[in-house]
């Protein structure tokens, strides 16, 4: 499925999208009896297989952190535009921060965003700005053990051992982004985020109370109401490939709103460069590789094309 033919006719369907509902799950339970325990597993796994994408609640992520994270996402955006584009800002490695489309090679694929692309184990790094730091240590000390938690129940499913992920993942190996949709003029017009499938096994991502991020299900766009107590959850082409197309990542955009700023955080739960991705079951649909190939394929596309393509490009 190539996710960009939905950036060709995006004039016509970007404003004509259904509001539904995604699962909610409330994690609550997964501390309560077995049988609790065990509904709440179930209902994760099918929405992983049915939606790739759900919400959950009692997450174990204090509104307190995740308003901190947001307060400092906002100041960090807020700096001037010809500071943020400097090559080392915040003392991190160039291509940080990133805005509009650097690979675009055709006026469709232009994204009205910007965005802070973080390798967790640089934020020791940014001695300048100790605030926005502390602020990601907190969030990652909390939303890392969530995504194992996460990442175990639905390894469990399948009788994948987790030592697979303690061996290839951990915080250290993860990404952030912080996003800002900036109010678009033209939100019909121009994508606040182009469909794209995440490079993870799971992302979790804390959106605010604006809306416009949108995916796909049985063909469709749909989007996502906001709902500010709960995180969503997605599963990545990894797993997809780990789970044999069990588990689905699926196709995902965001519309930019046209009088107010959006802000969202995503956490990418991902592992090291030579780490072995293989299909648990046979068959095989997509044949084993490496992080590290899979990083440099979608390289080559996004340069290519402008799409990264993604893991179909890993297809038997
Ligand atoms: C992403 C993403 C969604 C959002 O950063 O990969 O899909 O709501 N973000 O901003
Ligand atoms: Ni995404």
């Amino acid at each position: 499925m190539s996710l960009l033919q939905g950036t060709n006719d995006l004039i016509s369907d970007l404003s004509d999208v259904e509001k539904r509902e995604i699962p909610l799950i409330d994690l609550k339970r997964l501390k309560l009896d077995q049988l609790e325990r065990e509904e709440c597993m179930k209902e994760i796994t099918e929405a992983a297989r049915k939606w790739g994408f759900f919400q959950v609640v009692n997450h174990g992520v204090s509104q307190e952190v995740l308003k901190n994270m947001q307060f400092e996402e906002k100041e960090v955006f807020r700096t001037p535009f010809g500071i943020k584009s400097q090559e080392n800002f915040l003392n991190l490695p160039s291509r940080t921060y990133r805005w509009g489309n650097a690979s675009a090679i055709n006026p469709k694929q232009l994204m009205w965003s910007e965005a802070l692309h973080i390798f967790l184990p640089d934020i020791e790094k940014m001695d300048q700005h100790k605030s926005l730091r502390s602020s990601i240590e907190s969030f990652v000390k909390v939303v890392t053990p969530l995504a194992e938690n996460l990442v175990q129940i639905l390894a469990q499913e399948l009788n994948i051992n987790f030592s697979y992920f303690q061996q290839n993942c951990s915080a250290n190996t993860s990404y952030l982004r912080l996003n800002r949709y900036p109010p678009c003029p033209f939100p019909s017009k121009v994508i606040g985020l182009l469909p794209h499938a995440d490079t993870s096994f799971i992302t979790i991502v804390h959106q605010d109370h604006i809306g416009g991020l949108q995916l796909m299900k049985d063909g469709k766009w749909i989007s996502v109401k906001p709902n500010s107590e709960a995180l969503i959850v997605n599963v990545g082409d990894l797993f997809q490939a780990l789970s044999n197309g069990l588990y689905t990542s699926v196709g995902h955009r965001v519309v930019a709103a046209e009088k107010v700023e959006r802000f969202s955080l995503a956490y990418f739960y991902g592992p090291s460069i030579d780490a072995v991705i293989e299909s648990y079951a046979t068959p095989p649909l997509y044949r084993k590789f490496t992080f590290g190939e899979y990083k440099e394929q979608t390289m080559k596309d996004l340069k290519e094309g402008g799409d990264k393509v993604g893991i179909s490009r890993f297809l038997l």
